[in-house]
């Protein structure tokens, strides 16, 4: 069984921490309260085959089992964003892929209430740097659609590196979408991703 995905990560009023069952009634809220505001950027399952159509939706507690299964097998981190202690988002580390690549991809939302804060550029600047020096993960990657601008200015922000465009590359929303690479691998911040978003805070460049 692998322990290294039972983690607390805190900076400022921002936290992650692992998904869990009992999280239920607040991530249900949330997501609720957000279907409009995440619909554009959802992840969907595409039908088996052309024609057929798509299965049902997993429940919330099937989604936690499934992540936890994945975390708990090494390939995932499936973290929930807390700010001020309130669950408003999900932050999720996932292919984890070792051997010769030692990578993984991150993806995230958070609720439209709090959004403009930093909050998500916190999240992953946390969870970059637990990858790269707890893990010993040699590489992050963000997939991120064109035209979804606040998402870009995320990593932008947090100095990924754009590597360019894979056509058609994840289903989104109901159909197979272009997505633009944002990577980084460990030798890229030396000083690590949480101080180098501190000092881009500290320096008034982005406001937030
Ligand atoms: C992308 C997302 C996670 C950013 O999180 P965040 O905590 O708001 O991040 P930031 O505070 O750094 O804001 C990022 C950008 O959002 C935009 N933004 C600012 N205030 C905003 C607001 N009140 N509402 C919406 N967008 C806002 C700005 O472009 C900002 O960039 P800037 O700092 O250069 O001005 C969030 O917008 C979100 O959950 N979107 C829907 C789901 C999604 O797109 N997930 C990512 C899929 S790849």
């Amino acid at each position: 069984m692998n322990a290294g995905w039972q983690v607390e990560l805190h900076e400022g009023d921002v936290a992650l921490r692992p998904i869990r069952v009992r999280d239920q009634r607040s991530w249900q809220d949330v997501s609720r309260r957000n279907r409009d505001w995440l619909r554009r950027w959802e992840a969907t399952v595409p039908p088996a085959l052309p024609g057929r159509a798509a299965g049902p939706r997993p429940t919330y507690r099937q989604m936690v089992r499934y992540l936890r299964g994945e975390a708990a097998a090494g390939r995932m981190l499936p973290f929930v964003v807390l700010h001020k202690g309130q669950l408003v988002g999900q932050l999720t580390v996932g292919g984890i892929t070792w051997g010769s690549m030692c990578s993984a991809n991150v993806g995230y939302w958070v609720d439209e209430s709090v959004a403009g804060r930093g909050i998500m550029p916190t999240a992953v600047a946390l969870s970059v740097d637990y990858c790269f020096s707890v893990l010993g993960l040699h590489r992050i990657e963000v997939c991120i659609r064109p035209e979804n601008r606040p998402s870009r200015r995320v990593v932008e922000k947090l100095g990924f590196r754009e590597e360019g465009m894979r056509p058609r590359y994840l289903h989104i929303d109901g159909d197979w979408r272009d997505h633009l690479v944002y990577a980084l691998t460990v030798e890229e911040v030396p000083e690590g991703m949480l101080e180098r978003w501190r000092s881009v805070r500290r320096s008034g460049a982005y406001g937030n």
